[in-house]
């Protein structure tokens, strides 16, 4: 059966939903997109994501489109159209149709598609066991706290990542720094304190790194953002990532090394069973 999207408007099946050899998400990746896991039909923080894709709509001087405001209805349809129990969606604005050429003045009508589709959630044992990371030799472009449609650094490093027989790729911002993920932020337990990467640092405004942040307040978990460097992260008790995908995800190997004893640690634990709460609790 085909999916149903939304198109500027409308609900389409996926082969009516089209998107023209002119427009500038396709052209030059000009646009921004959100992803998010569905819960039973539901969603975790949809107001942030809305958010953050007018944020990042903002900087590309793109102007929102009026469905944005209706996010939150599309998506319900797109849940009950194609029988969404678990799943994931995905929010794309592109600048629109123009005439090839940087520029794109004459681009002025955003597309907006959304999706929704059934999803299996990742696998137990990733977060049983913890993954594999490495650090990618790929880095960070200087846009990267915008969740531009530019993802080619990190589709390179998720490539270089799985050539390595790792999980995820590590990636390091223009200082040389650690930022985050290809599609995660991090996090590190350095001397019980939590670390992550400041959001200065390259570094995408992560909707569960905001959350986990919350928790580990109200857990009084010392936490500190700063600049993380990669020397760090042999020293680490505890890594771990964090997306809406895939939640709260311990990385217990890191190029060929245990982190620590190379299991999921106690403060990841924690952290992993509140963040379920938390999504049961707020998950609308
Ligand atoms: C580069 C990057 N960093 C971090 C994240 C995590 O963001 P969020 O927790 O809002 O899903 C993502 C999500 O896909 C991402 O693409």
């Amino acid at each position: 059966m085909s999916m149903i999207l939304f198109r500027n408007g409308q609900f389409v099946p996926e082969q009516e939903a089209g998107v023209s050899p002119l427009d500038r998400g396709f052209l030059y990746g000009d646009g921004v997109f959100e992803t998010l896991r569905c819960y039973e039909g539901k969603f975790f923080r949809l107001a942030r994501h809305v958010e953050r894709t007018r944020a990042g709509l903002a900087r590309l001087s793109i102007a929102p489109p009026a469905w944005l405001d209706d996010a939150a209805d599309i998506l319900r349809e797109l849940v009950t159209r194609n029988a969404v129990a678990g799943g994931v969606a995905r929010i794309v604005v592109t600048r629109g149709v123009g005439e090839f050429g940087l520029l794109g003045k004459q681009a002025t009508e955003p597309l907006m598609l959304v999706a929704c589709w059934n999803q299996p959630p990742p696998a137990a044992a990733r977060y049983e066991r913890g993954i594999n990371c490495m650090i990618a030799q790929q880095r960070l472009m200087a846009t990267a706290g915008i969740k531009s449609l530019n993802y080619l650094p990190q589709v390179l490093a998720r490539r270089e990542a799985d050539a390595a027989g790792a999980d995820d790729g590590l990636m390091l911002n223009s200082h040389g720094h650690v930022a985050e993920a290809t599609a995660a932020n991090i996090f590190l337990v350095l001397r019980r304190e939590l670390v992550t990467p400041s959001l200065e640092g390259e570094v995408l405004p992560g909707i569960t790194r905001a959350a986990v942040l919350e928790l580990a307040h109200a857990e009084k978990v010392p936490v500190v953002e700063r600049v993380v460097h990669a020397t760090e992260l042999v020293h680490a008790e505890e890594i771990f990532l964090t997306s809406s995908v895939g939640e709260i995800t311990p990385v217990t190997r890191l190029s060929g090394h245990w982190v620590k004893v190379g299991q999921p640690g106690p403060i990841t634990r924690d952290l992993m069973r509140a963040y379920a709460a938390l999504v049961k609790r707020d998950a609308k």
